[in-house]
């Protein structure tokens, strides 16, 4: 099929997410390999945003898609109330993977489902009802996500599930809550602080976050946040729910951004990175306590495909800690994309956390595309937001998003070392 009646069809016969679909810079794609991809006729495109800041290992790495082909000759689908060996390895393989306690999983089939099921055990392992959620967050376009979601594609699903409290960012856009990162860390929590007691604690089940804020601004967490908002949420009994869906999975150099801070959250959120995208799954990781609550307790959840035989052997491709090669790719990466953390405007944060400086290109020195409206509204995306920016020299992002992120291996055919090195 060429490029021309690709397009149209596609137009014609399906919907595009997050924009109209006439409005949608629609590129047609044959083919994609490393940090390349390629249309019909020949022209190729670098992956600037590793399609949905997703394929983190590069495309079509010749070891995983054998591994993947393999998985055709086992079982294909069985019962979610059955064992299978994928399934019961994958899950020892992401509790070696995961700091602390956190040892049990429940699977999905990405990023949003992983944090609706979050707040379910949540919910009813507090026996509480509401969510803390920020502000500068995406969380997922489901009922109960876009809610959690505070960026403007929320608007347009209100009202939605109920239950849930945003709240400001140690990094808001147009003031800061103090000079310094110590201060703003001071600061900013005093306020949730006062949040938590308006709201009543015995009423707040957890509070989600993006550990390092993805498409609206890559704000890691300023210098002490995470371990003061940990000792915070456990003074309430509240639970810390981190959405790892973007940042996870070495994109700031090790497998989880919150590893930075030096907790560990109650439950972790996982997707994206997880398969690097090459088959849709998600998962839910949580600490000792949770999970055993649900041996004991119904967990009101389940999905037809939830730990499918093969997303549970294509998961187990995945690297392993200790010595998998993302910790070395992560370097290597780090220099060969020139990624750099720029120091941001008024309220936006250089350094944070003490990370590494990892694979994520910020471009330009404001949140892109947040804009301040007559009603004094604040807009991230302005209308047609997902469109696609592709320039002559084939290069390829996503139009909108404050965020580049190349696919971690810096070149198409260099498939020698990065995560799959665990397969
Ligand atoms: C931080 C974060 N959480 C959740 C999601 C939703 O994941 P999915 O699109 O797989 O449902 C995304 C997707 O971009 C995300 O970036």
């Amino acid at each position: 099929m060429n490029s021309d009646e690709m397009v149209r069809l596609c137009r014609e016969h399906t919907m595009y997410t997050w924009g109209a679909g006439d409005a949608m810079d629609v590129v047609p794609v044959e083919r994609a390999e490393g940090v390349y991809f390629w249309t019909p006729d020949g022209k190729r495109f670098i992956d600037f945003n590793s399609q949905l800041m997703s394929v983190n290992i590069g495309h079509s790495h010749p070891k995983v898609i054998a591994k993947m082909k393999a998985l055709l000759d086992g079982l294909i689908f069985v019962h979610p109330g059955t064992a299978t060996e994928s399934r019961a390895l994958l899950g020892q393989r992401l509790a070696q993977i995961c700091p602390g306690d956190i040892n049990s999983f429940f699977f999905t089939l990405g990023g949003a489902e992983a944090n609706e099921n979050a707040v379910r055990a949540a919910r009813l392992f507090t026996g509480r009802q509401k969510i803390l959620s920020r502000y500068r967050s995406y969380h997922g376009g489901t009922h109960l996500t876009m809610q959690l979601t505070g960026d403007p594609r929320r608007w347009a699903n209100e009202p939605g599930a109920p239950g849930v409290v945003r709240v400001m960012d140690p990094w808001p856009l147009t003031y800061s809550w103090g000079d310094d990162e110590e201060a703003i860390t001071r600061q900013h929590l005093i306020y949730l602080e006062e949040v938590i007691q308006y709201e009543g604690p015995h009423t707040i089940a957890a509070m989600i976050i993006e550990t390092v804020v993805g498409t609206n601004g890559i704000l890691p967490p300023p210098q002490g946040w995470l371990k003061g908002l940990r000792a915070l949420l456990d003074k309430y009994g509240i639970l810390l729910i981190c959405d790892e869906v973007m940042c996870g999975f070495g994109r700031t150099g090790r497998w989880f951004a919150f590893e930075h801070g030096d907790i560990v959250p109650d439950i972790v959120t996982m997707a994206k990175g997880l398969t690097s995208s090459y088959l849709p799954l998600g998962a839910v990781g949580l600490r000792q306590p949770i999970a055993d609550h649900f041996r004991k307790n119904v967990f009101w959840g389940g999905l037809t495909y939830n730990s499918h035989p093969l997303l549970m052997g294509h998961g187990l491709g995945r690297p392993r800690r200790d010595g998998g090669g993302g910790h070395r790719r992560a370097r290597r990466t780090d220099g060969a994309c020139d990624a750099r953390r720029d120091a941001g405007p008024q309220g936006s944060p250089p350094h944070g956390e003490d990370l590494p400086r990892d694979w994520t290109v910020r471009h330009g020195r404001s949140p892109e595309g947040q804009q301040r409206h007559a009603d004094g509204a604040v807009q991230r995306q302005p209308p047609g937001h997902g469109r696609v920016r592709q320039t002559d020299q084939g290069a390829w992002a996503v139009h909108g998003h404050p965020v580049w992120q190349l696919p971690c291996e810096p070149t198409a055919h260099d498939h020698s070392g990065g995560a799959a090195g665990g397969v």
